[in-house]
């Protein structure tokens, strides 16, 4: 190949890897490991999540513990502005990441929105109002950790109220379906795994990377 070919190829996209799962199903315990693993083998990535921790971020946040009050469909808004940010932002935009080769792996990302907001209001809404995301950047591969609310919940809780456990686990138990319902929707347009997380964390580990090692080899 001549050098000026070489010169004008585009450098090689980067895998976008998105994690979803409810609370507690073990996202986060899961891109630890993932990006362990792929650091071994030579291969650098950016881990991410969303909500991020920019302006639009920590409005969510202060939202999400009861600090600001506003209507549902103005979170879902919010969530929306929240993740084009995180795509488009100068800083450390994930989109220009990709582009540029890095493989980047996010801690939610739309199909989040589909789940969660689609108990108040119509999941066809939410996904019209993800559109551009969706146009911009569609993950290589979606990850869902299916883990029963049962036990996310003994994982994420200890100390707290019955009542409020009980409220808690009757949401996680409406996500979830929510996320299968999202998933049936959009299996002939998303690539999309299902894992079993109600394993431990070491053969849960091994199933993901069955099935992501494929993309790195
Ligand atoms: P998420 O990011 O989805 O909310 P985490 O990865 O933070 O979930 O996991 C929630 C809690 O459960 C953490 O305390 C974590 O150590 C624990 N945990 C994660 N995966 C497992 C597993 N497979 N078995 C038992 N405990 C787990
Ligand atoms: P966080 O504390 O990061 O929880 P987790 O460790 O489970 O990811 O809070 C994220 C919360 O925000 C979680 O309950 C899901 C919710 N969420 C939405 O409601 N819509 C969204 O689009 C996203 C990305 C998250």
């Amino acid at each position: 190949m001549k050098i000026s070919e070489q010169k004008s190829r585009k450098a090689e996209s980067g895998k976008f890897i998105a994690f979803e799962g409810i609370d507690g199903s073990g996202k986060s315990t899961q891109i630890q490991l993932l990006s362990n693993k792929l650091k071994d083998l030579g291969i650098y990535c950016y881990t991410t999540m969303e909500p991020t921790d920019s302006p639009i971020g920590s409005l969510i946040h202060q939202i999400m513990t009861g600090r600001i009050k506003t209507d549902n469909r103005v979170i879902a808004g919010l969530f929306v502005a929240d993740r084009l940010d995180h795509l488009l932002n100068d800083v450390n935009g994930i989109l220009a990441k990709v582009q540029e080769g890095t493989t980047v792996i996010t801690d939610r990302y739309y199909f989040s929105s589909y789940a969660y907001h689609s108990i108040d209001m119509s999941m066809e809404w939410v996904i019209q109002a993800n559109a551009q995301s969706k146009e911009i950047l569609r993950p290589t591969i979606t990850v869902f950790i299916d883990t029963d609310p049962d036990t996310a919940m003994e994982r994420i809780t200890k100390n707290r109220f019955q009542q409020e456990l009980f409220e808690k686990k009757s949401r996680l138990i409406q996500v979830r379906e929510k996320y299968l319902e999202a998933f049936e929707k959009l299996k002939d347009e998303e690539n999309y795994i299902m894992i079993d997380g109600n394993k431990s964390q070491d053969e849960i580990a091994e199933d993901i990377w069955n099935e992501v090692k494929k993309y790195f080899m």
